[in-house]
């Protein structure tokens, strides 16, 4: 075995464990990856290898080894891997997914302009946060303090931000097609790290075994991307060539342009690939991340009761929170970016791959060999961070109570293909959080206290928990 494991490995690759003949390492992953991942790096070092049933896998491990490759070697290491899965979810097109090359400059422009255009750089686009944060709130009211799992609310309300930069409008929170919609796809990011999938990628004639989670996988595509082509053709009705009034509306623009260039990118396939990233994008990961700020509001009563004591020391008079909040809530900034940092949201980034042969720390890693970023370790790296198995808010501030950017934060990963929804993300991130604790004490229904273990998936997401949301009287 041994020797065929040498021989499986180019000269100069990064060591690793053993793999088992055929499958490889793949069932090394299936609990824990990224902690799984970061113990191998203890044996094996910052960048070790693994084989996923044949596909040569780089780790990369700690905020040094991070930095190097994905900043300092940028474009090496910009690209995603062609695997079977990828290949036949969005056939290496769209935005999110797409070989690094003309294809993945040209989908990420429109995106980046378009949400300057449609979000952050329009005037009226904080009003239409908060006005999706009242209608939020107002529906957890509803519950009257009475315990709820507040997953579809959360879920429902940060996807309407996205929403409006994509379609220009909301979906109302009774909507079951959209709600449906987004429940298949983000179970699909859930099974796109199973042991199915992996296995799928390395033995793509499972395709043809009729049972299996991957099955499950393609019918949810399936499906998406029947629901996702319907709403596109209704939100593109009564377009005005060049006077684009969302997302949408761009893409068409920039398709009718290219049309007859040979070489151009843009598709009708390549919107409809585009759109689902984005909306999933955007709206898994937010979600996840204010459910689980909520969670720890309810654990940690003590920083909760700072929460509120900030908010209310801002805010006067139950005055709706705004961006420019922001500066004077370094406490809530903290808690944030620790809730980012201990959660670990995307905790193996997404995978990318080398655009060109790449030599770090004395390795040589080919062309088109899949990379594994793993931003839990950076998170946890221990050059970086003191305990970082804590969860304290109080490492983002200095002395005087101010907020401290930290290095080896890396949340949204880092190079060119890094979070492209980085600063709407913090926008949403920070008015949801703050209207919500402005209004309400959160706390667990008597006697349950939930599992902080999360649920495994592309995203680490909170198992489902009830919680109460109690309103409270502010103090100004
Ligand atoms: C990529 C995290 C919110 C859109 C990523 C990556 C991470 C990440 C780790 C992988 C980058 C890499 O390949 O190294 C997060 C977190 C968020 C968040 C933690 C919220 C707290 C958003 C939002 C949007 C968005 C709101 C847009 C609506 C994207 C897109 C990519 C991406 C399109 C792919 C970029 C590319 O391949 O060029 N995000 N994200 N994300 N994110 Fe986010």
């Amino acid at each position: 075995v041994r020797q065929l494991v040498k021989q499986r490995r180019p000269p100069g690759f990064p060591p690793g464990p053993s793999p088992i003949p055929v499958i490889g390492n793949i069932f090394s992953l299936a609990t824990e990856p990224h902690v799984f991942l970061k113990r191998q790096s203890e044996v094996h070092g910052q960048i070790f290898s693994l084989d996923l049933g044949g596909i040569l896998t780089v780790v990369l491990t700690g905020y040094d080894c991070v930095r190097e490759c994905l900043y300092n070697q940028g474009e090496v290491f910009a690209d995603r891997p062609s695997l079977p899965l990828f290949k036949k979810m969005t056939k290496m097109g769209g935005l999110l997914n797409c070989k690094y090359g003309k294809g993945w400059i040209e989908h990420r422009k429109l995106a980046c302009n378009s949400f300057r255009y449609f979000g952050s750089g329009q005037k009226q686009f904080e009003r239409k946060i908060s006005e999706e944060c009242m209608f939020f709130v107002d529906a957890i009211d509803e519950h009257k303090g009475k315990p709820f799992n507040p997953k579809h609310l959360v879920t429902n309300a940060v996807s309407n931000i996205t929403n409006l930069i994509i379609f220009g409008q909301r979906f109302t929170y009774d909507d079951r097609n959209f709600q449906h919609m987004i429940e298949i796809f983000s179970e699909n990011v859930e099974l796109a790290v199973s042991g199915w999938a992996l296995l799928y990628n390395a033995f793509p004639w499972i395709e043809y075994v009729p049972f299996g989670k991957h099955q499950k996988l393609f019918r949810n595509a399936a499906e998406v991307y029947d629901f996702l082509q319907e709403v596109i053709q209704s939100f593109s009705q009564g377009r005005v060539p060049h006077s684009p009034r969302h997302y949408v509306d761009a893409y068409l623009d920039d398709l009718e342009r290219s049309a007859g260039a040979p070489d151009s990118s843009f598709s009708y396939e390549n919107l409809i690939y585009s759109v689902g990233e984005l909306i999933i994008a955007g709206t898994e990961t937010t979600t996840n991340t204010l459910r689980w700020a909520m969670l720890y509001m309810a654990l940690y009563p003590n920083i909760q009761e700072r929460v509120h004591r900030e908010i209310d020391s801002v805010l006067a008079n139950e005055r709706a929170p705004t961006l420019e909040d922001k500066q004077k809530m370094p406490y809530v900034e903290a808690v944030l970016h620790e809730v980012l940092r201990f959660c670990n949201i995307v905790p193996l980034g997404i995978f990318r791959a080398t655009s060109q042969e790449a030599k770090v720390n004395g390795y040589t890693i080919p062309k088109g060999t899949m990379v594994i970023t793993n931003l839990y370790s950076v998170h946890c790296d221990e050059k970086y961070w003191n305990d970082p198995g804590a969860f304290s808010p109080q490492r983002f501030l200095d002395s005087n109570g101010n907020f401290v950017r930290r290095e080896a934060f890396l949340p949204f990963s880092l190079g060119r293909r890094c979070c492209l929804g980085e600063q709407l993300a913090r926008m949403e991130m920070f008015l949801f959080f703050t209207t919500l604790l402005q209004r309400f004490h959160l706390q667990f229904p008597a006697g349950s206290i939930p599992t902080v273990t999360p649920k495994l998936g592309m995203t680490l997401q909170p198992k489902p928990y009830s919680i109460c949301a109690v309103r409270r009287q502010q103090k100004s």
